[in-house]
């Protein structure tokens, strides 16, 4: 992977990536990941761990992706893979692995959402972007999400949990920014679209495609998500909140799914030279799924496992999009698009921020924004105990930790308390490697320019920052991203 980082044009920064949840979708990205980027070159992201239900696999240097692939296909999971192997678990593996983006790709749960939330929201935390094609924790809580993420200053993209490759999302929010949305409409689960576009040519009865389908490998053993409409809701809630300025749950709406479709109702509509699909509508008064008669020739009345959408638009009127709504590197693509949009927007954010403050030195808004106090510091051999009676005695949430007086680290108030639980109160000393921080944070004075200090983030999630020898303050990623779009 050395090589592979030498070769990535010259000045371009490098992404760690952490992928959790290796299924389908998993392996599609690094199939990806392993073509060459928009420019040629090898794309900017190396992957540095790979989290699924049998533990972790890391490597800072990258890990080996044929190697990894070959492991999980061959074996089912990724202990065959070269690298580091760790039991952890997702919200573990994010404590511990250092990265800039994570991608979760666990199953979408529409009952609790999880694992996914948990996934999500604790890379935010921690100051990780996250990507993710998991529609559960969206349909669930899309606006607490958002939310986290604006406050934790991280990049969060979604764009595959809608529709696989078809890029709906950014169609709206990018090329048809200033339209007025008032609807949009489309078959967005591409499983019920082969059912009823089969039922409809060959006049056969639901339950025979039904399970022919199951054997094609077209719906889920279990494919009530799929034929009750809950698939399609889930994509209708992530649209109507993204795009529509409609926070809404899945809850909201209103659902019927393909089961009372019968070959009878297929025939008697086509009679009157019409057909019959799974229509998702979201508009300022509707969020609905449901079977609806449409016209043979309608731009919606699209055949097999295909999905598509009318956007309803002031300006622009009428735009149609259509593509693979799922499968491997159709939903790949979605990420791997949604991976350079990040890398696009962190580039025009230090580029228009770092110009704009290009002469700003960090002391100019540390003392407010960033350390408002001085703040404390804890020696290795502390206790956690200690540790996290400090924190809330200062009000910080991150602690910088010495060891022989030398600052190998920040532990997180939130750290701390997971760790005082899962293993009682021992020493911070016999942690601090592996739970905590790897290498010894760098320093960067309280004078160093916004723009050094963003260079330095590229390759770390923290730096301390010092005052004539005293650490003033913390400076994450997230920090220096807020105080440089708060201009
Ligand atoms: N497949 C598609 O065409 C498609 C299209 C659009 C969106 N999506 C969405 O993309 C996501 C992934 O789909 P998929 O088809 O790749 O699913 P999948 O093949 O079932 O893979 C799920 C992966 O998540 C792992 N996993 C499950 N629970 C976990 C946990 N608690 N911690 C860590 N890893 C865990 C599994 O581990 P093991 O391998 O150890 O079992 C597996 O590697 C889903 O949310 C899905 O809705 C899929």
């Amino acid at each position: 992977m050395k090589e592979k980082k030498a070769s990535v044009a010259k000045g371009q920064p490098v992404f760690d990536l952490h992928i959790i949840g290796f299924g389908v979708v998993g392996r599609g990205v690094v199939k990806a990941l392993m073509r060459p980027g928009p420019d040629g070159r090898p794309q900017p992201f190396r992957v540095v761990a790979v989290t699924d239900r049998s533990g972790t696999v890391v490597d800072p240097e990258g890990l080996d992706l044929p190697k990894l692939l070959r492991s999980k296909e061959k074996h089912g999971d990724v202990t065959r893979a070269s690298g580091e192997h760790q039991k952890w678990n997702g919200e573990q593996a994010l404590r511990n692995v250092r990265s800039d983006i994570v991608v979760e790709v666990t199953p979408t749960n529409i009952v609790d959402g999880e694992p996914g939330i948990t996934h999500i929201a604790e890379a935010m935390r921690l100051g990780r972007h996250v990507v993710t094609a998991n529609k559960g924790p969206f349909a669930l809580q899309f606006q607490k999400i958002a939310a986290l993420a604006q406050r934790s200053g991280v990049l969060l993209k979604y764009g595959g949990s809608v529709c696989g490759a078809v890029p709906i999302i950014e169609l709206v929010r990018d090329a048809l920014v200033g339209n007025d949305v008032s609807a949009i409409r489309g078959v967005m689960n591409g499983s019920c679209n082969y059912i009823l576009s089969r039922m409809e040519k060959s006049g056969e009865e639901f339950d025979a495609v039904l399970a022919d389908a199951a054997k094609l490998g077209i719906t889920e053993t279990d494919p009530s998500q799929d034929i009750d409409g809950w698939d399609a809701a889930s994509k209708l809630v992530i649209l109507a909140n993204a795009v529509m300025n409609r926070p809404i749950t899945i809850r909201d709406v209103k659902v019927e799914g393909i089961r009372n479709v019968t070959a009878a109702s297929m025939k008697a509509a086509k009679k009157r030279g019409k057909v019959i699909r799974l229509i998702a509508t979201i508009s300022r008064d509707v969020a609905e799924v449901k079977p609806v008669e449409l016209d043979e020739g309608s731009g919606l009345a699209v055949d097999g496992t295909l999905n598509v959408a009318v956007v309803e638009t002031d300006l622009a009127k009428d735009i149609t999009i259509v593509g693979r709504g799922a499968g491997q590197m159709e939903t790949a693509s979605a990420i791997l698009g949604d991976l350079h949009a990040v890398r696009r927007e962190l580039a025009a954010r230090s580029d228009g921020g770092g110009a704009r403050r290009a002469g700003l030195a960090l002391s100019g808004i540390e003392v407010g924004s960033v350390a408002k106090k001085k703040v404390a510091t804890i020696d290795a051999d502390a206790t956690l105990g200690r540790a996290v009676r400090l924190m809330q005695k200062k009000g910080i949430s991150q602690l910088p930790v010495l060891s022989e007086g030398v600052c190998v680290g920040t532990i997180s108030e939130r750290t701390v308390v997971d760790l005082l639980v899962d293993r009682g109160a021992k020493k911070l000393e016999s942690l601090v490697v592996r739970d905590v921080m790897g290498p010894p944070l760098p320093e960067l004075g309280a004078s160093t320019p916004l723009v050094a200090v963003a260079k330095v983030l590229e390759r770390r999630s923290a730096v301390l920052v010092t005052r004539a020898l005293d650490i003033v303050g913390i400076v994450t990623r997230a920090d220096l991203l807020r105080l440089v779009s708060a201009d």
